[in-house]
């Protein structure tokens, strides 16, 4: 069964990623959705990710030599300057907001650049392209962010966009949501 809201936005990824295809991973840590990218785009396709720790670019490239992935550029900046990096088209990005597991807990994503970053997200992806949002709400600032997204969202362009919501029900309120915002085919 599925478990957890990152499994789930994975079944999404899996079905919309084609080979050849332009992604981005918005939040790098381990590198194991960079990792799920690539594979899904292929040789042929090209993968950027983002993170503002070093230890993050450390892990995925270990990740990344380890499973002979070459698609991929990473990139040691903030995800709100994605434009300075990113100039084509995209069909995916992908948000795994938080910490980095395993590490300094203070270091964690914030409202202000995530809707920066998916505003701009929004503009380079293409018809038919989509972004998934995991937002984790029982850290510090993990409520206030994920409200932050909520009413960015609400205010899209009903014929633009689609907009799907996934929380487990019977957990607790705080538990993690998944977001995945559709660009409409025309
Ligand atoms: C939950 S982790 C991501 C998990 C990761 N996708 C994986 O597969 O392991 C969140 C990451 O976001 C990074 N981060 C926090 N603020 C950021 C920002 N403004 N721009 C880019 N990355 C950021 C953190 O350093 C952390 O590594």
């Amino acid at each position: 069964m599925i478990k957890n809201v990152v499994e789930i936005a994975n079944v999404f990824i899996k079905e919309g990623i084609k080979k050849g295809d332009v992604c981005v991973d918005m939040t790098m840590g381990n590198g194991n959705d960079t990792l799920f990218l690539a594979k899904r785009a292929g040789k042929e396709g090209k993968v950027y990710s983002f993170d503002i720790q070093k230890e993050a670019l450390k892990n995925t490239r270990a990740l990344l030599k380890e499973n002979n992935i070459e698609n991929v550029t990473l990139i040691n900046d903030n995800h709100k300057n994605i434009r300075k990096y990113v100039k084509k088209n995209i069909k995916a990005a992908v948000f795994n907001l938080g910490y980095l597991p395993g590490s300094d807990k203070s270091v964690v994503t914030n409202r202000k650049d995530v809707i920066g970053a998916l505003s701009d997200v929004l503009e380079l992806l293409e018809m038919g392209g989509f972004v998934t949002i995991c937002s984790y709400l029982a850290h510090d600032g993990g409520i206030e962010e994920y409200t932050a997204i909520k009413m960015f969202l609400s205010a899209l362009d009903r014929d633009k966009y689609d907009v799907i919501h996934i929380a487990h029900f019977l957990r607790k309120d705080t538990s993690p949501r998944l977001i995945i915002i559709e660009k409409k085919e025309k």
